[in-house]
């Protein structure tokens, strides 16, 4: 039999998992490591199958690790927090009966701060995004057409009461995230320049981590969202942010900043994405300062990480000028949501 490299508590896990199977008669053989264990910032996650096929995963153990926390997201939960998030969701999902879902549960592994759940064989719609697609679009926009869906089932799993949302206190807010000027000037002047009113907006429990990464397109053919603390309530535009922040900067966008074929295939992904969604949503401002928010935590990061690995200039320079770019496309739309008209901003800056 072919053994696949082990890392973090591999041996424990295995044996822990399969306790558990072989109490639910889900084991023919032994449960082995299927694929190798992938060792990641916050977590270490574990793919095991049966050894009597050998390769196949069946089975993925999530392994929490205290402290490492990523800077544009929230504190980790633990493995019985995340477990309990996707048993609420997977019964949620259940009754609805569509193509839409999360991994099975299986059980919190004792002795461990772990929980295993089933594997879902399929791509992430983040490995869609690929050159080619440029091309050939059609995959990629069926996948954030029913990202945009699942998310909105998602958010129907727990309703919450209205929210208000001062526009005038948010646009403060990314003002003073601001310290190191690095908003477009034109940016910066719509925002200063927004004027007050509170939204009734509806609140919803938010998946937390709701990005091209963390959604799989299943062999069946149905779509399927994991990596999910459903904790947290608020607005659902800071999980359709949070898709469109991931997929507009992700490596394809970063690298071809200025093509024109580039930037329709962005903004036919982007309406795909918000029109598969079918939910309430809050007004459209509402969703702009989201995602200027997200954009300028995210740049924040990506830099501070560009410069900690010493990266060369160029690839800075790229770097810099599509969070530019997206921030000041995202400054007019503001500027029209919010009223302000585009004439006075469009050149400044
Ligand atoms: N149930 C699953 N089925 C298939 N693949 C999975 C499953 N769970 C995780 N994976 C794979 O493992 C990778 C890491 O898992 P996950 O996203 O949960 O961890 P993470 O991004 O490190 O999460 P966190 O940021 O919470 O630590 C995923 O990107 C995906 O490739
Ligand atoms: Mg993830």
């Amino acid at each position: 039999m072919r053994s696949v490299s082990g890392g973090g508590h591999s041996e424990e896990v295995r044996l822990a998992l399969q306790s558990v199977l072989d109490r639910h008669g889900l084991l023919r053989g032994e449960a082995v490591l299927a694929a190798p264990t992938r060792v990641l910032t916050r977590s270490n996650v574990y793919f095991l199958g049966d050894s009597t096929a050998p390769g196949v995963c069946r089975w993925v153990v999530k392994e929490s690790r205290g402290g490492a926390a990523q800077a544009d997201l929230v504190e980790s939960l633990t493995a019985f927090e995340q477990f309990s998030a996707l048993q609420r969701l997977h019964d949620h999902f259940a009754d609805l009966d569509e193509p839409f879902g999360v991994p099975r549960p299986i059980a919190v592994l004792p002795g461990l701060d772990a929980f295993a759940m089933s594997y879902i064989p399929g791509v992430q719609v983040s490995r869609l995004l690929r050159p080619r697609t440029v091309l050939r679009p059609e995959r990629a926009l069926a996948a954030c057409s029913s990202s945009g869906a699942l998310l909105s089932r998602l958010h129907q799993a727990d309703r919450q009461e209205v929210v208000a949302v001062d526009t005038r206190r948010r646009a403060d807010h990314i003002l003073g995230l601001d310290a190191a000027g690095t908003l477009p000037g034109s940016l910066r002047h719509i925002l200063e320049q927004l004027p007050r009113r509170t939204l009734r907006a509806p609140a919803v429990r938010l998946h937390g981590d709701f990005a091209p990464v963390n959604v799989i397109i299943g062999e069946d053919g149905g779509t399927f969202t994991f990596d999910i603390d459903h904790k947290i309530v608020d607005t659902p535009e800071h999980d359709i942010a949070r898709f469109l922040v991931m997929l507009q900067t992700d490596r394809l966008f970063t690298m071809a900043v200025d093509a024109p074929a580039v930037e329709r295939l962005r903004q036919r992904l982007e309406r795909a994405f918000l029109d598969g969604y079918q939910a309430p949503r809050s007004a459209d401002i509402v969703l702009h300062l989201e995602v200027v928010e997200q954009l300028l935590r995210r740049w924040t990061t990506r830099r501070q990480l560009l410069t900690a690995t010493g990266t060369g200039r160029l690839k800075r320079g790229a770097l810099d000028r599509r969070f530019a770019t997206l921030l000041a496309d995202y400054g007019l739309r503001l500027a029209d949501a919010g009223g302000l008209g585009r004439e006075p901003f469009a050149h400044a800056g």
